[in-house]
């Protein structure tokens, strides 16, 4: 038993992934006796329809000066983020006096160097020593700190406040999200807006991701939970605008009551969550049915291969991943080695399960029969990208939304 971190209405999980490792811990063999472990489980609370993880590892457990996720490391990223810049300055920053742009996890800087190109004062907020100092090479101002009340407050005082308070793949990391409320309340401007984007529970559920449960997202969110949260501290859901980023989120933008119209978008994406059954705590026990069904015929189909006598690989040594092997057991056994482009992750042994990673070019010399997509999220332009391995005769192993291979 929990309280709901929104609510605080009493919760429980309704099931378990069993014991789990950090998502982006990867290691080497002299690190396994320190490796560290939590049960991965999560809850939904059907009083404010947030659904979110029990346990959670320490945040310097998670983020700090080895942080193993580089934005950069996918192009198409790159783009989307540019996009989201466009989309923030076009409708909430062209044509204001000296605005102000701040970002929450600005990682690398690869959203807030799109500001830094139109000379727009701008602030990176991000705790990982190491990828804020590549945004620091590209010119992005970055600050290394969680992001709070106390840390808003800093920001005001040394550059006054906010019009545009931005996060993408960050506000699903923070467990204490009332202390970020009360941050964006000091922070922001009477007429600013925050907004933010992170995986959608609505495409989780459809597509059984189960992957984006792992201990950095602590809540999956909907429009309902983040209504639930933000409302209390004096904020409306203005907008919502569906992205097919990672695997399929959500945009939020937020302002302060009755400052700015909201857009019908709002009301039909509560509409349809509600026929979703993504307030129902039944649609989660289905759910988690799902996520057995793909974790047996994912084992089935990988041992059968191996009985086969093939070589499978994985693609991308993504966070996701260790959700998936970790829960339904796979190991250097079933799989030779994951390549990945990451140089911090290269050499190293995937989190949990002890898999190698390798580099990229690993793949490319020698194609394996398989190829499990782990980065199934940036499917489109891996195919895109990689027409020979299938020109060889590979096949790629997909398990979102269903096990298949093609
Ligand atoms: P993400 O799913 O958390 O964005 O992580 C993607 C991982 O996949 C990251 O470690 C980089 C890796 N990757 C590749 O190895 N090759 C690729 O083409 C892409 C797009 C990502
Ligand atoms: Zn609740």
């Amino acid at each position: 038993m929990m309280n709901c971190r929104t609510c605080g209405h009493p919760i429980e999980a309704f099931m378990s992934y069993g014991r789990m490792p950090i998502a982006n811990g990867f290691l080497t063999p002299a690190q396994f006796d320190q490796e560290k472990f939590f049960e991965l489980a999560p809850a939904f609370c059907e009083k404010c329809a947030t659904f979110q993880i029990v346990d959670q590892p320490d945040a310097q457990d998670m983020f700090h000066e080895n942080y193993a996720f580089f934005t950069r490391t996918s192009a198409w990223m790159v783009k989307h983020f540019g996009t989201y810049a466009e989309y923030a300055y076009e409708n909430w920053v062209a044509g204001k006096t000296d605005p102000f742009v701040v970002e929450l996890g600005s990682n690398d800087g690869a959203m807030l160097e799109n500001f830094t190109k139109r000379d727009i004062r701008h602030l990176g907020v991000e705790p990982s020593a190491n990828v804020a100092a590549v945004a620091r090479e590209h010119g992005v101002n970055s600050l290394c700190a969680f992001f709070g009340e106390e840390t808003a407050k800093k920001i005001v005082t040394e550059h006054g406040k906010a019009d545009v308070i931005m996060a993408a793949n960050v506000m699903c990391h923070i467990p204490d999200l009332k202390d970020v409320a009360r941050g964006f309340d000091a922070l922001l401007k009477d007429d600013g807006v925050f907004m933010f984007e992170d995986p959608y529970l609505g495409d989780m559920v459809a597509k059984t991701s189960y992957d984006q449960i792992y201990d950095e997202h602590v809540y999956i969110f909907s429009a309902h939970s983040v209504k639930a949260m933000f409302e209390p501290f004096g904020f409306e859901l203005i907008d919502v605008l569906a992205q097919t980023t990672h695997g399929g989120s959500m945009r939020y933008v937020f302002g302060r009551k009755d400052q700015h119209r909201a857009h019908a978008r709002v009301t039909d994406l509560l509409d349809a969550e509600i026929k979703q059954g993504l307030t129902k705590f039944e649609t989660f026990q289905k759910f988690a049915e799902n996520c057995e069904t793909s974790k047996r015929e994912l084992v089935q189909l990988l041992k059968e291969l191996k009985a086969q006598g093939k070589r499978v690989v994985g693609y991308g040594a993504t966070s996701k991943s260790t959700t998936v092997l970790n829960y339904c057991q796979i190991g250097p056994d079933l799989i030779e080695f994951i390549s990945d482009t990451t140089p911090i992750k290269q050499g190293k042994l995937t989190p949990g399960m002890h898999i190698p990673v390798q580099p990229y070019d690993n793949f490319k010399v020698n194609y394996p029969d398989y190829a499990v997509l782990f980065a199934w999220n940036h499917g489109a332009e891996i195919r895109a990208k990689e027409d020979a391995f299938r020109e060889s005769g590979g096949q790629w192993i997909l398990y979102v939304p269903k096990v298949s291979v093609e």
